[in-house]
């Protein structure tokens, strides 16, 4: 059995959801072994190469980073070595220093310039019994030393990065993607280490790839369409590629496309991209931006952006597709709290448009095929106002599948309440502050 490491994305849950999915679809995952709010450890009986890792990792919306675990320790020695409040125990500490998993990070450091650097993630965001700061730094300081005396010419470490600027309170011990590959951090000799807290454990673990925010920043901002008010995150589109189980070479349909952000990274993950809008622009747009990422690629891509509407979906397409995933019309953008009625009133014409969708999508969609979707949810002044999904898929052809699937956690329960994951849940939330129309992920699969 070898143990993966994967640091999750800010929607734990929803990133988490996307892992298990993912994992599954491959038919990687002995189930999730442990993990935190920030953190997952898969076991597998199957070795993994880095490629495959990485291809992994770049496929998830909600994935920071990959990793080997490399060591384990319990919770409590670094409790007692690393207090946050309370007295250090010496033969705690001493056993730290040790870091014997160095001699697995680099087998052979003799003679070699090695910069490195040590990421911490909690087990909760906010709030920890250990002192992660000096933790951080006292590993980065013993590592470098370890490897001084196993022959290594030269070791220097990048401490921790600065606080996260959207989120003061958020503990902060861990390195930016950007930091990583601006220094280097993934070229042999150098590395970087994952420290990963859980409820019982503290796992080591050598990071394999990292999320390449730069290349998705280019992607957003140099594209010839850009429509803020429409755009869905690449982020979420990939989750929502995820969800519907779309693979490499798999034929994958959006049939509200957008400005076709999802499309884009259906396409650079290899897929073939089916794209439908009813607004000109939009579609005129998507199909500028696949030609343009196309060209950035150096690579053909197989796409067809229809102006049409999406309830007619099947015969638009005029072809089988292996996955769906969209974020359809969410309604109008309020630009104030809208009240209760108007929302609920949205929502039901939104419902049927829905419906009317899926019904059609059958008949596309390949048998087994899934759909990955959002849904709007609208915080009116008297609460939240959201999509009935028994009513959004009676007589569809689709069932609603579970999105955090119970046989991947049985290894472990945790005992604290906000590690405590349902395994019921059919959609998951995803929020951003004051916004007053949220959304809600869902996966559906053909009956
Ligand atoms: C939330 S946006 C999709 C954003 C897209 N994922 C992107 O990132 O650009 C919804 C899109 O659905 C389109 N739309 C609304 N009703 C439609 C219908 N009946 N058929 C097809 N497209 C529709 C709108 O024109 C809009 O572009």
């Amino acid at each position: 059995m070898t143990d993966y490491a994967f640091v999750l994305g800010k929607n734990w849950l929803l990133s988490l959801a996307e892992l298990v999915v993912c994992l599954q679809d491959r038919g990687i995952a002995e189930g999730v072994k442990d993990y935190s709010r920030t953190a997952v450890i898969v076991e597998s009986d199957q070795k993994l190469s880095d490629e495959q890792l990485v291809d992994i990792q770049s496929a998830l919306g909600g994935c920071f980073k990959v990793g080997r675990v490399v060591s384990v320790y319990d919770r409590t020695l670094i409790e007692e070595a690393f207090p946050a409040k309370g007295k250090v125990q010496k033969p705690a500490r001493k056993m730290m220093q040790e870091v014997p998993w160095v001699k697995r990070v680099w087998p052979r450091p003799r003679g070699a310039r090695i910069k490195f650097g040590v990421s911490t993630y909690p087990l909760l965001n906010r709030q920890t019994s250990v002192d992660l700061r000096k933790f951080t730094l006292a590993i980065d300081e013993w590592v470098k030393k370890r490897l001084v005396e196993l022959g290594a010419k030269k070791a220097a470490y990048f401490a921790y990065d600065g606080p996260d600027r959207r989120d003061a309170k958020r503990v902060n011990v861990a390195l930016w993607p950007q930091t990583i590959a601006r220094r280097g951090l993934l070229s042999p000799p150098n590395a970087e280490i994952l420290a990963l807290l859980t409820e019982g454990a503290l796992y080591f673990s050598k990071t394999v790839g990292v999320y390449d925010s730069q290349l998705q920043q280019f992607r957003d901002e140099a594209r010839p369409y850009i429509s803020a008010e429409i755009s869905t995150s690449p982020k979420m589109c990939r989750t929502l590629l995820n969800l519907a189980g779309a693979r490499p070479g798999d034929t994958v349909l959006d049939p509200f496309c957008g400005s076709g952000t999802l499309l884009m990274e259906a396409a650079m993950l290899g897929m073939k991209c089916r794209g439908i809008d009813i607004n000109g622009e939009a579609a005129e747009g998507a199909r500028a931006n696949m030609k343009w990422l196309g060209s950035e690629m150096g690579e053909w891509i197989d796409f067809k952006i229809i102006k049409g509407d999406a309830r007619k979906a099947s015969a638009l397409v005029g072809q089988q597709v292996d996955a769906v995933a969209f974020e359809p019309d969410l309604g109008p953008v309020y630009r104030e709290t809208p009240s209760i009625e108007d929302a609920r009133r949205s929502i039901e014409g939104l419902t049927v448009l829905y419906r009317d969708v899926l019904q059609d999508l059958e008949s596309c969609l390949r048998p087994g095929g899934r759909v990955g979707m959002t849904v709007p949810v609208v915080n009116t002044i008297n609460g939240q106002v959201s999509v009935d999904i028994d009513t959004m898929i009676q007589g569809t052809g689709f069932d609603i599948h579970k999105l955090l699937d119970g046989d991947a956690f049985e290894d472990y329960v945790p005992k604290n309440q906000r590690l405590k994951v349902k395994t019921d849940r059919t959609t998951l939330p995803e929020r951003k502050r004051g916004q007053i129309v949220q959304r809600a992920v869902l996966m559906l699969g053909r009956v």
